[in-house]
Parts: C-alpha cells; structure tokens; sequence
C-alpha cells in the first residue's frame, strides 16, 4: 500500500488551541467513498469507536469491551486492516483496538468487521499518537506497528513514526512481557528502528537467528503493504520485541 507521496495535513496545520496535536504527515482521504462504505462510517463507526481523548480524558482498554475480553491488542497505522481483522477473528477473547486516520483504510476495516461480525474490534480513527498518552500504563498485552510509512528522504526521518519518543511512549502502555511486532521493507528505516530499539532500555529483541528477522512469523498475518512489497522485489524485515518486565515500585501493579 505504497500511496502518492503523502502531503501536509489540509488546512494547514493545527486549528487555534490545539498546539500539543502532533502533525500527521500522511493522507486523511483518497478516492471517494462507495455508499455502502459511507454507511459503515455513519453507522457502525460510532457504534465501535474509542472515545476521543480529549472528551473521555483516560481510556480504560478493557472498559471498551465491557469486559468480554481478557486483554487488549493495539494496532497502529492498520492500513485497510486486513491483519487487525484477522488477529480479531483468530483471537475472539482479545479487544482489539485500531488506529487508522486514513479513512478508506478505515472503511476497508469495517466492511471486514460487519462481513465477519467481529465483536472485539474498536477504532481510533485518527493519530495514534493522540490515544496512547490517554492509555494507564501496563494496559496492553501486545502492540503491532506493520510496514508504517518509510520517509526515505533524509529530511523527511523526523516524520517517521517509529522514534525514541514513540518507543518510550508505547513501554509505558505496554505490560510486563507483552509483544511489540514491527515490520518494514525500507533499509534505511531498519537501521533507524534498530537504533533506535538499542536506545530503549524497556525492550529486547527476541530474534535469536536470521529466520527469525527474514520471515513472518507463525500467527503474524499478512498485509496488504506487504504484499505490494514484495511484489515489486523488496525485502521485508520483521522484529518481535518483548517489553521487559519493570522493576519494583516502577509503573502501576497489575492483577
Ligand atoms: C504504509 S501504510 C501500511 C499499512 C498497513 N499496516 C499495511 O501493512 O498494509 C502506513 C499506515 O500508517 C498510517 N499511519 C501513519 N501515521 C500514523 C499515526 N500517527 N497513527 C496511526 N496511523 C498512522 C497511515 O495512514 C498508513 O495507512
């Protein structure tokens, strides 16, 4: 799913107030909308979404799900969602929650919600990074950035998703033990994520040889990104990290 090169957000820039809004490089829309796609966005979306942060203040994960399932799952950048919805429908007792601000992916995510009557699907339809502030620590048991844009330019690297902060502030929502899985097909960006990851204190990678990295993992389904990648000759890379566990007295005790 490698898109047109994506532009400034439209409107330029934050509104009036919302300073601390992070910017969101990629598109928002791209082609217009079937009307039964539309439908799913008035009528299913509201019925599945994550209540806007800045409304709601704290989101309680397991709350989404009126406790029918016993742990949560977070997708960040679900594309058209093909992935969420099959980690949803192989694992029917984990929540998972996705966020997606580009909403033909997120349409694409729906009619795959209705078609397979998913119950433990929630959306954030915008920036994750303005939902996980919102999340207690320790509230995840598992995290899946898949193939997230590459912004190969030099000048563009502060614009990728995947950074210190980004890592930090996803150990921070991440339990003891839970798994964080990234995959990218850009060079450049692997080495940034690597760096990145030898940074971060809170995680470890778990490969333990180069099968590990070179090929998708059992229970790890594919992408649509993906599958253009490779497709079109490129290599693809996949990383499961484990959060390490806190030591005492660090983050909040869970049951
Ligand atoms: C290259 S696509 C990959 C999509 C999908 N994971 C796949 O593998 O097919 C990256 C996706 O991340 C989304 N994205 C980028 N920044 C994001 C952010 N801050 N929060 C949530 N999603 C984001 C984009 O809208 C885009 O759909």
């Amino acid at each position: 799913m490698r898109r047109a090169r994506p532009g400034p957000r439209r409107g330029g820039g934050a509104p009036a107030g919302a300073a601390a809004r992070p910017r969101f490089y990629g598109r928002r829309r791209g082609h217009r909308l079937r009307p039964g796609r539309r439908r799913l966005l008035d009528e299913l979306l509201p019925r599945i979404r994550v209540p806007d942060p800045g409304e709601a203040g704290a989101v309680e994960p397991l709350a989404l799900f009126a406790g029918a399932v016993g742990e949560v799952w977070l997708e960040i950048g679900f594309g058209s969602g093909e992935h969420l919805a099959a980690q949803a429908a192989a694992h029917p007792a984990v929540g998972l929650i996705g966020c997606e601000p580009f909403v033909n992916g997120l349409s694409a995510l729906l009619a795959e919600v209705e078609r397979l009557g998913l119950a433990n699907v929630r959306v954030f339809p915008d920036d994750a990074r303005l939902l996980i502030p919102a999340l207690p620590e320790a509230s995840l048991a598992r995290a899946f950035i898949l193939f997230p844009d590459p912004w190969p330019k030099a000048r563009h690297a502060k614009r990728r998703l995947i950074d210190d902060q980004a890592l930090a502030a996803l150990a921070r929502v991440l339990a003891d033990g839970a798994e964080v899985r990234i995959a990218t097909d850009d060079a450049g960006y692997l080495r940034w994520i690597l760096a990145c990851l030898a940074r971060a204190p809170a995680f470890a990678w778990l490969a333990r040889r180069p099968a590990d990295w070179r090929h998708r993992p059992a229970g790890w389904p594919p992408t649509r990104y993906e599958a253009k990648a490779l497709a079109e000759g490129r290599t693809a890379t996949y990383l499961r990290l484990c959060r390490l566990p806190r030591g005492p007295g660090q983050g909040r005790e869970r049951a």
